[in-house]
């Protein structure tokens, strides 16, 4: 639906929730997120697809929101750095991030969270390997990546502890 000023109106599903926004045609999904919808842990630094900083899951799939315009995403899920925080404390995948020092001055580390996510969703038992493959189209200037990767994979054996006692219990 067009409105006023040339504005598109788009519907997205964001952190599970249903939001509304109208949108001019060429605004990107990381500016929609930013300074429409005050989601600020989305960051960004190159704006050309370069960093990753940007990136997003939508439909669970990492997405440089730099990249994609907002109307491109109507009717997506899209997740944030914003929901990865549970309300209890953090993740496993946080936490990791945080015993590992896998982060300095955390420009990248949303992004990072993020994509590493995702990578445990679609595979639980990843490689060193594997990891490094997942994050290599984010860039991060501080850390040398190693305790990155160290966290991903000590967080990966976390989900797995968690999802095989659930297995348990459930029987
Ligand atoms: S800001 Fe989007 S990839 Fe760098
Ligand atoms: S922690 Fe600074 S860019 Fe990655």
């Amino acid at each position: 639906m067009t409105t006023q000023q040339n504005l598109t109106r788009i519907q997205l599903s964001i952190n599970d929730e249903q939001r509304t926004v109208d949108v001019e045609p060429r605004w990107l999904l990381s500016d929609v997120l930013r300074h429409e919808l005050g989601l600020t842990g989305t960051h960004v630094g190159c704006e050309q697809g370069v960093c990753g900083a940007c990136t997003v899951l939508v439909n669970g799939q990492p997405q440089r929101s730099c990249l994609m315009f907002a109307v491109s995403a109507q009717g997506s899920e899209i997740r944030t750095i914003e929901a990865a925080t549970p309300v209890e404390g953090l993740s496993p995948l946080q936490a990791a991030f945080e015993k590992h020092h896998a982060l300095q001055c955390g420009f990248c580390t949303p992004a990072m969270v993020l994509t590493a996510e995702a990578l445990l969703k679609m595979n639980p038992n990843p490689t060193e390997q594997e990891v490094r493959v997942a994050l290599s189209g984010n860039i991060c200037r501080c850390t040398g990546y190693q305790f990155i990767v160290d966290a991903v994979l000590e967080a990966a054996e976390a989900y797995r502890r968690v999802s095989s006692t659930t297995q348990r219990e459930g029987q």
